[in-house]
């Protein structure tokens, strides 16, 4: 695409704070234009946390970001976002594509009336995942992996150059999980634009992604997989002895004989309607994915 910058993320030393603690320690990584790449790492270890940086929703404590070149700033219209806690969705009886256009319109409850130009958009991002068909079913009944086809649409909205999805599998069954990992990639690839999509799982992006970004004990490993995928890399990012195994063209990262990188699946996600606190209690409030624009109400 003309006039894309090389480098649709750049990390620059950069220290994160929360409750006084380092969550990212001097990390320093570089995200290029157009690529798929997997955030891995252990619960707490950042994910979310350097995804809201990216969003312009924490300050950091040092060093610089910059996302397609240009300094962070909250509402940047050119990040979608898929936030991990989506509680609530599934008692909707909203219609699907009210659904969507609600993220253009505001985050207003009801059904919205939407201008031409929101209609457009919608249309085009319904068309893009492929979601025309749910469009006029409500919420409530349709499956995990078809609701996630929407939220995916919502991010889509206004065209951002970059999408931050954070768990999209949580509470997917394996082979939704790989159709969700698809569609991801097949939208990416269509749009050219950067995906940075965290996962407590690696084989379902195996696949997909170009290259992945480990984050753990403050720091952050970006490579392909065989370069960040390895006894040592890991070993330092978890501060304790990892073994990788590779069986099958899978790939276990595991701790003694516990496979660690799809521990505590479970603990959390609203497809249940209930809304289950994150242990660390993160005030995202959000109950939708939405277009980073301007509609954050948390900070
Ligand atoms: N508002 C906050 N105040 C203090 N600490 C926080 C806050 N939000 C998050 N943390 C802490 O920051 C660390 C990183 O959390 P974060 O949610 O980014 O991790 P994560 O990698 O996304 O984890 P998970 O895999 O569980 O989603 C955790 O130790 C968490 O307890
Ligand atoms: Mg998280």
């Amino acid at each position: 695409m003309s006039g894309a910058p090389d480098n649709a993320i750049e990390v620059e030393h950069v220290t994160l704070e929360l409750g006084g603690r380092a969550i990212l320690n001097h990390a320093s990584f570089t995200v290029r234009t157009g690529e798929f790449i997997g955030v891995l790492g252990p619960n707490g270890a950042g994910k979310t946390t350097l995804m809201r940086a990216l969003l312009g929703l924490l300050p950091l404590s040092g060093g610089s970001i910059r996302v397609g070149g240009e300094a962070v700033v909250r509402g940047n219209p050119s990040i979608g976002y898929m936030p991990q806690i989506r509680s609530g969705l599934a008692g909707r009886r909203v219609r699907g594509r009210d659904f969507v256009t609600m993220a253009a319109d505001g985050h207003r409850w009801g059904v919205p009336h939407a201008g031409a130009a929101i209609r457009a958009d919608v249309d085009r991002v319904l068309d893009l995942v492929d979601a025309h068909a749910l469009a006029a079913r409500p919420l409530s009944e349709l499956s995990g992996g078809e609701r996630q086809r929407l939220l995916l649409a919502q991010c889509l909205l206004g065209n951002p150059k970059v999408l931050l999805l954070d768990e999209p599998l949580i509470s997917l069954d394996p082979r939704h999980q790989t159709g969700v990992v698809d569609l991801v990639r097949r939208v990416q690839r269509e749009l050219n634009i950067t995906v940075l999509f965290s996962a407590h799982e690696l084989n379902p992006l195996l696949n997909s992604l170009d290259r992945v970004l480990y984050l753990g004990n403050g720091r952050a490993a970006l490579g392909t997989v065989d370069e960040v995928i390895t006894k040592p890399v890991l070993s330092q990012l978890y501060g304790s002895p990892i073994d990788v195994m590779r069986v099958n063209g899978r790939i276990f990262v595991m701790s003694g004989d516990v496979e660690i990188d799809k521990l505590d699946h479970a603990h959390e996600e609203g497809d249940d309607g209930h809304e289950h606190e994150h242990d660390h209690g993160h005030e995202h409030g959000h109950d939708h994915a939405h277009k980073a624009k301007g509609k954050h109400t948390h900070v």
